[in-house]
């Protein structure tokens, strides 16, 4: 049986909807997102830097690029340019940021460093950097058993490791931003909350991050039922009655200095 009321918004979205308003980034200014997805973030930038910026999003995948595309301008919001673009090698001309933005990136980098550097020379003095990125922690955490939601967790940071991902970049993230040049003004971490009574995201993410966790032998084809999954989690999740600490979410931003 498939789920088509299932979450589709993911909670750990939310940390940088809520702070990277309040980083410096204004009405007129052009934002890159690199790493932009389906464009969620992109679009938060939109409505931020309004009519008069200019928003443009870098991401390998063309299926996100499709889908961030097939989302309607707002002509509230700033136009957003979806470029195609790997942060792993040199990235095309896109010209000089007010504001540079990503959620979720780096850590799926096998050389964030590097790729931090990049960004750097499409900077000016003081220009604007704000990541929000995760690390595996000893994770979740709630009032009851949490077996299954533990399970979930574990094939996902695994997942990422056997991808050549950082799954400590979140620890690193500040470090590595102020070597690529730029001052960290803010650094903090927020936890991603699972509610009793919310429908959960995780049956979504397991969903669509099974044939990447088949692929790298984190499971075998056949051994996950989505359907019983989602069951389980809902179960454990309502058993638990309280709230569950699932993921820990760290936002650095920082201002451009420019290197030595
Ligand atoms: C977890 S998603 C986050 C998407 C978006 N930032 C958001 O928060 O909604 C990670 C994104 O990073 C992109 N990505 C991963 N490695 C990349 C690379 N080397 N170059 C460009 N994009 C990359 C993926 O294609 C994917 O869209």
């Amino acid at each position: 049986m498939s789920h088509p009321n299932r979450a589709s918004v993911n909670p750990a979205n939310v940390p940088s909807a809520r702070y990277f308003p309040h980083v410096g980034i204004a009405a007129k200014m052009r934002v890159l997102d690199v790493g932009c997805g389906n464009g969620d973030l992109s679009r938060v930038m939109g409505a931020l830097v309004g009519p008069e910026g200019e928003v443009v999003g870098i991401d390998r995948s063309e299926d996100a690029l499709a889908s961030a595309r097939a989302v309607p301008p707002n002509p509230e919001n700033a136009p957003i340019d979806y470029r195609s673009a790997d942060l792993s090698g040199e990235l095309p001309d896109l010209g000089l940021f007010d504001a540079i933005v990503g959620r979720r990136v780096l850590m799926y980098l096998f050389d964030a460093a590097a790729t931090l550097v990049r960004l750097a020379r499409l900077a000016k003095p003081g220009t604007i950097l704000a990541f929000q990125e995760h690390a595996r922690a000893d994770l979740p955490n709630g009032a009851g058993d949490l077996s299954v939601h533990r399970q979930c967790y574990g094939m996902v940071w695994d997942t990422v490791a056997a991808e050549k991902g950082d799954v400590m970049l979140g620890y690193r993230l500040a470090p590595l931003v102020r070597a690529a040049g730029f001052v960290v003004e803010h650094a903090r971490s927020e936890g991603v909350l699972i509610q009793p009574w919310e429908e959960s995201f995780l049956p979504t993410l397991a969903r669509v991050m099974l044939p990447r966790m088949i692929e790298h032998g984190v499971v075998r084809e056949g051994d996950v039922d989505l359907d019983t999954l989602a069951h389980r989690i809902d179960d454990e999740r309502r058993a638990t009655n309280g709230t569950i600490f699932w993921d820990l979410a760290f936002l650095v931003s920082g201002r451009f200095e420019g290197v030595e």
